[in-house]
């Protein structure tokens, strides 16, 4: 990351989800605030996704991470006493401003000191309100202890915590990426995480891995280069040596299957995953 700018891969997320909710009508993840937070139009936005006919897996895929985030996070509240939300990474995610479970939820969001600076801007610019019990943490994952920077914050660490970590895994080091989760895992009160992360390149098809190299030189030319791979068995080993119970991996095939059904026969196993994770 560049140590004083905005995440500029943020606004690209942001943009997916603002895209999805035009030219998919949100289909499978409704965000009210996602074209206000960015900005823009309808029109500006559905005419640069258009334009780029291969971002539309990359839509898909942050269309449905969401979805199943924000699933997995109510079951959470709903069925196991989850009281508190931590957004890590956070960007220009919206849940914190349309919380549907605002009385029993209690959000914060995490980021890098000049996204979130950034964030707070654009909230003000787009008229939308920080909810008086939000917190805003600024915290640098790859130089800072992340539950010292909750803990400051006022996170109950004996309360149940649920983490929306997406988009992150893949643009911090795997030693931070370790510390992150182990952090999570040892919290006394229990919690629950959602994040995505992807296979090494090199276990993608010829057609797949070159896909990938023009997204990783995009993100790499705005400053934000990927460090993280993981394959899916040894980071569940880490993720039950760090206390995890419950895994759910989806690969690329089994999110398919969820979300577009007809195209899950011709999925890949490889690529994209999201993980959603709980210790007891
Ligand atoms: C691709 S964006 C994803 C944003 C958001 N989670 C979403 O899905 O739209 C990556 C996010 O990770 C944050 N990030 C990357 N490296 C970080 C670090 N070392 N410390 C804190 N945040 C970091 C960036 O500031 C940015 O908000």
């Amino acid at each position: 990351m560049l140590e004083q700018e905005p995440s500029r891969t943020a606004w690209m997320a942001a943009t997916h989800r603002a895209a999805h909710q035009v030219l998919e009508r949100g289909l499978i993840f409704s965000d009210p605030l996602a074209l206000r937070i960015l900005g823009q139009d309808a029109e500006a936005v559905a005419r640069d996704a258009l334009a780029h006919p291969e971002r539309r897996g990359m839509r898909a895929f942050i269309a449905a991470r969401a979805h199943l985030a924000e699933t997995a996070l109510a079951a959470g509240v709903e069925q196991r006493g989850v009281s508190q939300l931590v957004v890590l990474g956070a960007g220009l995610d919206t849940f914190a401003y349309r919380n549907p479970l605002a009385d029993r939820l209690r959000v914060f969001e995490v980021d890098h000191p000049a996204t979130q600076a950034w964030k707070r801007r654009r909230l003000d610019e787009a008229g939308i309100a920080i909810p008086a019990d939000v917190v805003h943490a600024p915290v640098d994952f790859e130089r800072e202890a992340l539950l010292d920077g909750l803990a400051a914050a006022g996170l109950d660490l004996a309360g149940r915590t649920f983490f929306i970590w997406l988009g992150v895994v893949p643009y911090l080091t795997p030693e931070a990426v370790r510390a992150t989760l182990t952090a999570i895992g040892s919290l006394p009160g229990g919690a629950e995480v959602a994040f995505d992360y992807a296979d090494p390149p090199a276990a993608l098809s010829a057609e797949a891995r070159a896909a990938h190299r023009v997204r990783a030189e995009r993100v790499a030319a705005v400053g934000e280069p990927w460090l993280s791979y993981f394959e899916a068995r040894p980071l569940h080993a880490m993720l039950t040596e760090l206390g995890f119970a419950e895994i759910e991996d989806l690969n690329p095939r089994g999110l398919a299957e969820r979300y577009w059904p007809g195209a899950a026969s011709g999925a890949p196993e490889r690529g994209g995953h999201v993980v959603l994770a709980r210790t007891a």
